[in-house]
């Protein structure tokens, strides 16, 4: 078991680029870390760095107290776990999962006795005869998994393990790797794309673009204050909607014109003017969450901003019915009860929960507020 420190990480490859800009990231004990962003952003150099299989340009990576930068992969105490099952065909599950151990030379009785350990802990203990040709994408990502597990290691590395997987099983892989950690506690370091296992998963997430952490916190932080637009509207889904604006000043308070359908309605935007003064006059990106626009019936805030919008696209996804509505000349989705959604071309009264919204400068993509 152990935390993980980067501190300042960078790493240049021999053409020069800089693909890493000074990484910094603590991880405690026993957390599940999520490294999230999309391709090219770094994240497999990051975890490569971090097994040892990248070396590391300047800056540096503590496991506990224990600066690893010049160690041997071999000599970290991890366990790395790919989009590909890397599975020798050849040998059984059992011989698969067991397969570390041996070359440890350690002893039969307790291979035997981890592998059936493992077995039951990822309900693969009917296949352990079966030879990776016999089983299907999720149960060899199962074996790929027990073989990493089998090693009792002190950190986990995880580099897109499901996407290869259908939505269905992936849905059902990522509830059992969080019940796998809730269960071992042991420090876990996993990549991914997808913001949807970032939410899900993570203790911690790490939001990285352009080799640059963007943001670093637990999930619900990131979602309720995102510290930039790009985060805001990477982690969500459906994302956030984003409307360009100006910024007014109206009776001492911070307002600005909404146009729906060609309708104009002057909105009381609930930030401070003090805070805002340097942008009144300016354009703004207001952002709000398809969740913070909703039907009156089903609010769950009682103040807000009422407006009549015209229905453009109208998407039942069940439990919700999300429908898209213009705001000066944006899309933007909204969340409503199913009984309470109109069809497109109709209109209805939306409440919007001003209290969340969030603006952004538009050259920056800084948050304003
Ligand atoms: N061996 C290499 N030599 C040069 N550039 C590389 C090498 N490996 C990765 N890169 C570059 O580093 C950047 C980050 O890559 P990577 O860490 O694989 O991103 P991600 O895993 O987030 O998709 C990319 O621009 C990629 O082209
Ligand atoms: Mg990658």
């Amino acid at each position: 078991m152990s935390s993980l420190s980067i501190r300042n990480v960078r790493k240049s490859y021999n053409n020069g680029v800089e693909v890493l800009k000074g990484i910094d990231i603590e991880v405690e004990d026993g957390q599940f870390l999520i490294l999230v962003g999309g391709s090219g952003s770094g994240k497999s150099t990051l975890l490569n760095m971090i097994a040892g299989l990248e070396s590391v340009t300047s800056g540096e990576i503590r496991f506990g107290d224990r600066v690893v930068n010049d160690l041997a992969p071999k000599d970290r105490d991890i366990a790395m776990v790919f989009q590909s099952y890397a599975l020798y065909p050849s040998m059984t599950v059992r011989e698969n999962i067991a397969f570390g151990l041996s070359v440890k030379k350690v002893p039969k009785a307790e291979q035997k006795e981890t592998v059936r350990r493992v077995a039951e802990t990822l309900q693969i203990t009917h296949l352990l005869d079966r030879k990776p040709g016999q089983l299907s994408g999720g149960q060899r990502q199962r074996v790929a998994m027990g073989r990493a597990l089998a090693r009792k290691p002190s950190l986990f590395l995880f580099d897109e393990p499901l996407s290869n997987l259908d939505a269905k099983l992936r849905v059902e892989m990522r509830a059992e790797i969080k019940l796998m950690h809730q269960k071992m506690g042991t420090t876990i370091v996993y990549v991914t794309h997808d913001q949807i296992e970032a939410m899900t998963m993570g203790d911690r997430i790490a939001v990285m673009k352009d080799g640059v952490v963007q943001q670093f916190g637990a999930p619900q932080d990131i979602y309720d204050n995102p510290a930039n637009l790009f985060v805001a509207g990477f982690i969500g889904s459906p994302s956030m909607n984003f409307v360009h604006c100006t910024l007014n000043e109206q009776d001492g308070k911070v307002s600005t014109v909404i146009d729906n359908a060609g309708v104009k309605t002057e909105v009381p935007l609930p930030f401070s003017l003090e805070k805002l003064r340097a942008h009144i006059g300016r354009k703004v990106i207001f952002g709000i969450r398809p969740e913070q626009i909703t039907d009156t019936r089903s609010a769950h805030s009682e103040t807000g901003q009422l407006l009549q919008c015209r229905v453009e696209l109208t998407e039942p996804t069940g439990p919700d019915t999300l429908i898209t509505t213009r705001l000066n000349d944006a899309a933007v989705t909204c969340r409503v009860h199913p009984r309470e959604a109109v069809h497109a071309g109709a209109s209805m009264t939306l409440l919007f929960d001003l209290s969340k919204a969030t603006l952004f400068d538009p050259d920056s993509g800084e948050r304003l507020s």
